[in-house]
């Protein structure tokens, strides 16, 4: 009995699972398993998992059939007009520093100057400039009432209508003296718009009676 079990262990051993596991091996090798070599051949594939599948390439169709995820064929919508990447920001292009170099401000204002512009201007700088400026420009704002010491430059001054555009633009930028900058609170479109509101309030300054239009010279007192 002893004996017939050995034997059939051994029969086994030696017709099923020395062949298999030689067969196995052999498989294992095949299939590029081996890791004690490089080769420059192909793996041979039994499985591919997911080495090969088609995939979106920016902007471009896919597959054969070039179908993609949007009607126009695209596979991604393209970015909203006027974005700019990372890193392309062009902070120190004159516009944004209101400087054509290091010691010349830019002598005209860069935004084309349209009615929502001006307005724009005039609403940023009822917020930003009043309390010390005041509506007018004129350095008594809120703040020089409370506290006269304080006393805010009179933007109606010969020598600040002296400025060009971009010195108002940097001021405001990088503020002056006590004036601190406002260049967290305003965009660069925004400060050109309040440098535009600026020179409307001086050129309403200067204004004389030649300026009135004949129909409404009759209501000034
Ligand atoms: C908190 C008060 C305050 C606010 C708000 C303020 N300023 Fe001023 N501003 C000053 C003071 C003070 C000065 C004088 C600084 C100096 O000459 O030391 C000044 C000066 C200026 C000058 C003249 C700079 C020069 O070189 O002489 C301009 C132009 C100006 N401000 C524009 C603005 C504009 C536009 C705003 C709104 C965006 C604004 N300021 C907001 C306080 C203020």
């Amino acid at each position: 009995m002893k004996n017939l079990l050995q034997d059939r262990l051994l029969w086994f051993g030696g017709y099923v699972l020395s062949p298999t596991a030689a067969i196995l091996t052999g498989l294992l090798m095949l299939s590029g398993c081996s890791i004690s070599e490089t080769t420059r051949r192909p793996p041979i594939e039994v499985w591919d998992d997911m080495d090969r599948q088609e995939k979106f390439k920016a902007q471009s169709p896919v597959g054969k059939d070039l179908y993609g995820v949007f009607e126009d064929k695209r596979s991604n919508r393209r970015p909203v007009e006027g974005t700019i990447a990372r890193g392309h920001l062009a902070l120190n292009e004159p516009s944004v520093t209101g400087l054509v170099n290091a010691n010349t401000y830019l002598g005209q204002n860069p935004v084309p100057l349209d009615e929502a512009v001006l307005k724009l201007g005039h609403d940023k700088y009822q917020v930003y400039c009043t309390p010390c400026h005041d509506g007018m420009g004129s350095g008594k704002g809120i703040v020089n009432i409370r506290e006269p010491n304080y006393k805010p430059a009179n933007l109606m001054d010969d020598r600040i209508k002296a400025f060009s555009d971009g010195q108002i633009y940097y001021t405001i930028t990088n503020g002056k003296g006590n004036m601190q900058p406002y260049h967290l609170q305003l965009s660069p479109r925004e400060r050109w718009a309040v440098a535009y509101y600026v020179r409307a309030l001086q050129r309403a300054h200067s204004g004389t009676l030649a300026d009135v239009p004949e129909d409404k010279k009759g209501s000034i007192q």
